[in-house]
């Protein structure tokens, strides 16, 4: 069986996604990915206690005073470092320099709190309820240069209720979010290795 895809997760704060994703590989090995390394742009954020209990490496440098070319040149280095193949970016608040999507293009995946093409941006359920939708939901997708605008991947729906406040809401796609997120990577990262072997066999 081909080797699982090396995978950084990237995140800024609580960590909960990666929390999903990793458990998602403990459930089953097999799996056709594995979390080489959580990098954080926020050296005091959550997550990163979290994947150190989890004996997963981390990597953290704050951003702040640093061009964003820059940091994400160091951060590029640290993937590197690590021989990763696929960034999951999960809760990452800061913009990612074109350079860096460039070089990541195709191997850069995101979670967002919306149904794309819908509210792309922040603040997505207040966003949601003004517009009086009937479904908020996320989804993962690729990350290009053009903000929350890259093919989306796959998608949940969740039901807007008329009693929902902006935090009711994203507590209930963030639970879509966690069983989302895992099945969308096992999926892309089956379809990597998968084109891998066939461009072996050419
Ligand atoms: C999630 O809602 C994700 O969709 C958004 O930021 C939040 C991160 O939460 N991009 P967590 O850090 O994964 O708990």
């Amino acid at each position: 069986m081909a080797e699982p895809v090396r995978v950084a997760v990237l995140i800024s704060g609580r960590g909960s996604n990666m929390l999903a994703l990793s458990e998602h590989k403990r459930r089953d090995p097999d799996r056709a990915y594995r979390i080489v390394l959580v990098a954080s742009n926020v050296p005091q954020a959550r997550g990163l206690v979290l994947a150190k209990r989890l004996g997963i490496k981390t990597w953290t440098r704050s951003h702040e005073g640093m061009a964003r070319e820059d940091f994400d040149a160091l951060l590029d280095a640290a993937l590197r470092d690590h021989d990763v193949e696929l960034v999951a970016l999960a809760g990452y608040m800061r913009l990612l320099s074109d350079a860096f999507v460039a070089k990541w293009e195709g191997r850069l995946l995101n979670i967002h709190p919306s149904l794309l093409p819908e509210h792309k941006g922040l603040d997505t359920h207040r966003r949601a309820l003004i517009a009086g939708d009937e479904y908020a939901g996320c989804s993962v997708h690729l990350v290009t240069t053009d903000l929350d605008s890259g093919p989306v991947l796959a998608q949940a729906r969740v039901k807007i209720r008329p009693r929902d406040d902006p935090e009711s809401l994203a507590a209930r796609v963030l639970e879509e979010e966690h069983r989302l997120y895992p099945i969308a990577l096992e999926e892309y990262c089956r379809a990597l290795r998968g084109a891998d072997e066939d461009g072996h066999d050419a």
